[in-house]
């Protein structure tokens, strides 16, 4: 199977070492991806912002399966582009990625579908916004409608900061405040039938203890240890299973990943959010733990044969990824800085690093270009040796103003949660 996908992050690098090891995918690009992919797959220019180029870029490599990572190409429609030209394609079409696109077309999926979330608004005028604050109290949470890259969304205890942040982002949802565990659950999804991957958690805080600003997401572990027995089987019958058949009611057949970020609170499990893609940095320790093949996987989810695919088959153990970022982000990241250090953190036992916004400047040096820069993994039999891995092969990287939380899968690895 010749494969042809689509990104350039921390995401991608790990779907395109997951597609590598799989013995049925003869032939591997990407586009544009990163240096640590390079390393991997052979690595094309093309602008995935573009249907023509990338359906250009398909037919040249022959494609016998896109597989489309970020969910900015995903909500413009390039997944109808890729399939009208002919090639299977992992990702949703244009419409099905509104569950991502539009916060508040995703609520009405999840009030038609009876999917249990946060009570919410829709609000445009300031009348609208300030009646939904007071209606729902602190803390507020206020939601741009459209897509903002993890950082659409203000939790705040404070009213004038809800309001500022409402009539900078036009279009809001305002909610009730969700108060519990977050976790994400990713389903593999043909249409028709879906299948779950492991739940992970992820830390969207810059900084420990969960203070500062949302961020893309600065950590993930795998497994869970502390979440309730059967929470795949109860999310898959409440959220995901429900989300697909009310789309495709709708006429609008989703194939691809669909991702449920969760709040387990004490009055049971609530919907945060849907994304229309893998999450970052979740995919990492999720597909490192994988081992079915991912590219049939893929293939089938793109062809509506998930049915008779084989339960999946996972290796017993842990995963934590801890991310490596610029200075300044989430705000303006630093790019061009010298990275250094991965040889030796590749060199610990057990440990390896993801690109995720990196370049090789004009002397072919490795250097920073995106705010979250490295993914770094450690793997263990359990989260305590996966997280002080992790955390041993981090300590390696040296790059000017780069930071990484220290506190990622902690609570769990002492079993504290
Ligand atoms: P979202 O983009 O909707 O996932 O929101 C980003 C982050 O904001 C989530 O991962 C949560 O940590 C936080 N958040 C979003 N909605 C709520 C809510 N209703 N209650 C509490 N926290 C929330
Ligand atoms: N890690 C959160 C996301 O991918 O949206």
């Amino acid at each position: 199977m010749r494969v042809l996908l689509l990104g350039s992050g921390g995401r991608e690098h790990a779907l395109a070492r997951a597609l590598a090891a799989d013995p049925d995918v003869t032939d591997l690009h990407v586009a544009p991806g990163n240096p640590g992919i390079a390393a991997i797959a052979a690595v094309h220019q093309a602008d995935i912002t573009d249907a023509a180029s990338v359906t250009g870029l398909a037919g040249a490599t022959a494609a016998d399966l896109v597989v489309i990572g970020p969910e900015g190409p995903l909500v413009a429609g390039l997944a109808d582009a890729v399939r009208s030209a002919g090639h299977a394609c992992f990702g949703p079409g244009r419409q099905a990625a509104m569950i991502e696109g539009s916060k508040s077309f995703a609520k009405q999926v999840m009030e038609s579908a009876g999917i249990p979330t946060a009570r919410a608004r829709t609000c445009v005028t300031s009348a609208e916004v300030d009646a939904a604050l007071d209606e729902f109290g602190p803390p507020y949470v206020v939601k741009a409608d459209g897509l903002a890259g993890g950082k659409g969304v203000v939790v705040t205890g404070d009213l004038a900061t809800a309001r500022a942040h409402a009539r900078e982002c036009g279009t809001v949802v305002i909610e009730e405040f969700l108060d519990g565990p977050e976790i994400s659950l990713f389903a593999l999804a043909d249409g028709v039938t879906a299948v779950p991957l492991l739940a992970a958690q992820d830390f969207k805080r810059a900084h420990d203890g969960d203070r500062g600003p949302n961020t893309g997401g600065m950590g993930a572990y795998v497994p869970l240890p502390w979440a309730p027995p059967g929470l795949a089987d109860e999310v898959m019958g409440t959220v995901i299973q429900p989300a697909i058949d009310d789309l495709r009611r709708r006429g609008i057949p989703y194939r691809g990943l669909l991702y449920a970020g969760l709040s387990l609170t004490k009055a049971g499990l609530r919907v945060v959010e849907f994304n229309a893609r893998f999450g970052d940095p979740e995919t990492q320790v999720v597909l490192d733990r994988l081992v079915t093949p991912l590219g049939g996987l893929l293939e089938a989810a793109a062809a509506g044969s998930l049915a008779g695919a084989a339960p999946l088959t996972w290796a017993p153990g842990a995963a934590v990824a801890v991310v490596v970022a610029a200075e300044g982000y989430p705000g303006q990241p630093a790019s061009g800085d010298l990275i250094e250090g991965t040889d030796q953190a590749q060199r610990i036992p057990a440990a390896y690093v993801l690109h995720a916004g990196t370049a090789a400047d004009t002397a072919g040096r490795l250097v920073s270009s995106g705010g979250r820069v490295l993914n770094v993994l450690g793997t263990g039999p359990d989260l305590a040796t996966a997280r002080a891995t992790a955390y041993q092969a981090a300590a390696q990287i040296e790059m000017r103003g780069g930071w990484y939380r220290g506190d990622i899968a902690a609570e769990a690895a002492a079993a504290a949660i």
